[in-house]
């Protein structure tokens, strides 16, 4: 992907500089996902800067950690607009107004408006759970995706980055890494080891994108490694 500006690289770099890409994440709960893409911005392992957070959840973790760390922090909520074509047009706005080229929903409990999706084509990830497009779909959000797991019996789950597009948790799948399903596994102690793996996968994907690595066609997607 093409079109960030900003380059914090040091002139006499003997690196090519990595542009930053501005990012915008939309959360719903405690943010430890947002926070894993802080700290690993923070720590020069992520070419990337979060210009706006929003929920939909006004008590959500995650506004405190993005108001902590100086990033504009919005609540948007459908049920505060009289109109639909309004609360669009809110997140639109602000999406536009921070400058974010990609979208990145972090435990994000609702479902983006069509044309949110429409203005951000290949551009909006989401981070799911388990193994896609198993325990996906609707129902399948926060612990109960990890009963599902347990009670199907599975031996492993999983994290999914996918693309979002117009079917939800369907969009072609960027990258996935499996856990292992132990024996006494609760749905706690499960989504305890996907968390983990989730603060990892998460920063992965938008390092790819800032490096331009990030290939989507139609209903494929992959990441082409670094130096191809
Ligand atoms: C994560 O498990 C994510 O996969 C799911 O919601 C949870 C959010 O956790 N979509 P957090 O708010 O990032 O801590």
């Amino acid at each position: 992907m093409k079109g960030h500006s900003d380059s914090e690289a040091p002139e006499d770099s003997s690196e090519p500089p990595v542009p930053r890409l501005s990012v915008a994440v939309f959360l719903s709960g405690a943010g430890s996902n947002l926070q894993a893409i802080l700290d690993a911005s923070a720590a020069g392992r992520l070419p990337a800067e979060v210009r706006l957070v929003v929920s939909s959840n006004p008590e959500a973790g995650g506004l405190q950690r993005a108001r902590q760390a100086g990033i504009a922090a919005r609540v948007l909520r459908s049920k505060d607009f009289s109109a639909v074509a309004e609360f669009r047009q809110a997140l639109v706005g602000a999406l536009r107004d921070s400058g974010a080229e990609l979208i990145v929903l972090a435990g994000y409990m609702k479902r983006l408006p069509l044309d949110v999706i429409r203005s951000y084509p290949g551009r909006i990830i989401n981070i799911h759970p388990a193994l896609l497009p198993d325990f996906g779909g609707k129902g399948f959000y926060g612990s109960r995706v990890h009963e599902a797991v347990l009670a199907a019996g599975r031996r492993e789950t999983g994290a999914t980055v996918h693309v979002v597009n117009e079917r939800y948790d369907e969009g072609p799948i960027l990258l996935q890494e499996r856990v292992a399903v132990l024996p006494g596994d609760t749905a706690e102690s499960l989504a305890r080891r996907v968390l983990e793996v989730e603060h990892r996968i998460l920063p992965e994907v938008i390092r790819a994108f800032a490096e331009g690595r990030v290939r989507v066609e139609g209903d494929r997607a992959w990441i082409e490694p670094p130096g191809a």
